[in-house]
């Protein structure tokens, strides 16, 4: 019997994958959800910015709680693309579709999938991570998309977080992890200072070793399982 049962979307790569290796349970059962896989876990390989993809991810949900008898469920999401870098007027239609679908649409629907599948069984534990980022409330130009994405998640978290502190039920969070170094923040330096003015900034927190290791900042998200945060917080890793 698996103690945990964990998805991580995006476990193929950067803080996803550094969560799939850290896992804090002596045992679990880890379901990647990305495009590519994640080798040592079970995966899922899914474009989740194909709205066809969201049903198979709640039909996973669904099936592996029929079998699940250990004491915790996670959803730790993950995927996310900074894809469109440009500015607004700029976007390409399709790209600008994909990504508000990804970054905007995908935590809502599969967190609520995630909530549905697995309630009803009191002693259960309860919990989805939502990754966003200082883009939330900070505007760079050139990355509205992603950007309105993690607002989107925040907003999302808050508002859900709330309800399920009126049912005692499942803990959500959402998490800004800082600058860290994946191939995320190699999209950001090598953008076109055209479509990404603040692209410096991140060359510099680069060239100056100031990006965290996924790793450390995978092992810092999971010990907020053990924080006490009130359902619905909003946390930035740098101001812990
Ligand atoms: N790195 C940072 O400094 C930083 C800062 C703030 C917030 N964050 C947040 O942390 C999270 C992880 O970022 P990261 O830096 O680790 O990024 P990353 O290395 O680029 O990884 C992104 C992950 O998302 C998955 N993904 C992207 N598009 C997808 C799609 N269409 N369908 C399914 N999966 C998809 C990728 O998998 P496939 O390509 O295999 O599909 C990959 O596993 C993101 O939510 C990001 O916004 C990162």
């Amino acid at each position: 019997m698996a103690e945990a049962l964990i998805w991580i979307t995006g476990g193929s790569s950067g803080i996803g994958r550094a969560m799939v290796e850290t896992v804090p349970f002596s045992s679990a059962t880890v379901i990647n959800i990305s495009r590519s896989p994640c080798p040592g876990v079970v995966n899922l390989s899914l474009d989740l910015s194909d709205p066809l993809s969201w049903g198979k991810v709640a039909c996973s949900f669904e099936r592996e709680m029929l079998s699940h008898d250990g004491s915790t469920v996670i959803l730790v999401h993950a995927a996310a693309t900074v894809q469109p870098v440009c500015f607004a007027e700029d976007a390409e239609h399709l790209e600008a579709v994909r990504s508000v679908l990804l970054n905007s649409a995908v935590p809502q629907v599969l967190g609520s999938a995630f909530l549905s599948a697995t309630r009803g069984r009191p002693n259960l534990k309860r919990v989805a991570i939502f990754l966003s980022s200082g883009a939330a409330s900070h505007p760079y130009e050139g990355w509205s998309f992603y950007g309105a994405g993690k607002a989107s998640i925040e907003q999302w978290v808050r508002t859900t977080g709330a309800e399920q502190r009126m049912r005692g039920g499942a803990l959500l969070l959402a998490v800004a992890p800082g600058v860290v170094d994946t191939p995320m923040q190699q999209a950001a330096r090598s953008a076109k200072a055209e479509n990404f003015p603040q692209r410096e900034r991140f060359v510099e927190l680069h060239a100056t070793g100031q990006l965290t290791d996924p790793n450390s900042v995978a092992r810092r998200i999971w010990s907020l399982l053990y924080a006490n945060y009130p359902s619905g917080s909003i946390l930035d890793l740098r101001r812990l």
